[in-house]
């Protein structure tokens, strides 16, 4: 099967989908991710890109289904889309993506969590620059400081655009532009809603019955 996790910033998309990963072998599309990597690698791309994600707006429409569309078409099955789409704009080219390679999208989870709580997320994460694991300073501290629990990489790392001005600006991002997908798939009959406030495993648990009613 193949989902939507669709959620504000900090609503915890990138850790219930690695959780999905280890326990169903899906495959994650994050396109935050495949962002962050670009601008990393030094490409032209990624220089463009860079200085948009930092004051917390969205990439364009092109870059990211560009990106999109490269990863299925290296095949696999599984999807989660996480972090995508975004914009209404997203949505259709990705419904166009998948009746292209004849795919189906199985459900769409929307993350709801209030404004105050993604502030405190946000604020206190931290990831592994080796295997990615992501961690929270109250919620999810590393059971040694300044030490991966999963990989023992030392190399923990905050995120630029984690600070509180830019985090106002995604969250605008994200109620004016990406919001109205919750209405557009709701009215495809795709919609899930769960309390992403919920302890990690509650979330969990929420995810799976949704997606066993898929
Ligand atoms: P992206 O990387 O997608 O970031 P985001 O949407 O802002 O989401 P986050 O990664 O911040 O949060 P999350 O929901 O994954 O939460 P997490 O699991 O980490 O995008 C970054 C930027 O890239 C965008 O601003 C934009 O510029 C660009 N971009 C990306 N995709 C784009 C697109 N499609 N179009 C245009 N531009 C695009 O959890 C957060 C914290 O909370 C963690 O510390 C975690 O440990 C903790 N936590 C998680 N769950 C719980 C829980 N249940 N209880 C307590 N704590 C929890
Ligand atoms: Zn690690």
């Amino acid at each position: 099967i193949n989902i939507i996790l669709l959620g504000p910033p900090g609503a915890g998309k990138g850790t219930q989908a690695r959780k999905l990963v280890e326990d169903r072998g899906m495959v994650q599309l994050s396109t935050g991710d495949m962002l962050r990597e670009a601008r990393s690698s030094g490409t032209e791309m990624g220089k463009r890109v860079a200085e948009v994600m930092d004051r917390g707006q969205l990439v364009t429409d092109e870059i990211v289904i560009g990106l999109i569309r490269e990863k299925l078409a290296e095949g696999g099955k599984g999807f989660i889309f996480d972090g995508f789409p975004r914009t209404l704009a997203q949505a259709d080219a990705l419904g166009a993506l998948l009746d292209e390679t004849g795919m189906t999208l199985d459900r769409v989870i929307e993350m709801q969590v209030d404004d105050e709580a993604l502030v405190r997320r946000i604020t206190g994460r931290f990831t592994c620059g080796n295997c990615g694991e992501v961690y929270h300073d109250e919620t999810k501290p590393t059971a040694k400081e300044g030490v991966c629990d999963v990989c023992g990489s030392t190399d923990l790392k905050r995120r630029a655009d984690d600070n509180e001005e830019s985090l106002k600006t995604r969250l605008l991002e994200y109620y004016k532009k990406t919001s109205p997908l919750i209405g557009y798939y709701y009215a495809k009959g795709k919609l899930a809603s769960i309390d992403g406030l919920a302890a990690m495993e509650d979330v969990a648990a929420q995810i799976d019955k949704a997606l066993s009613e898929a």
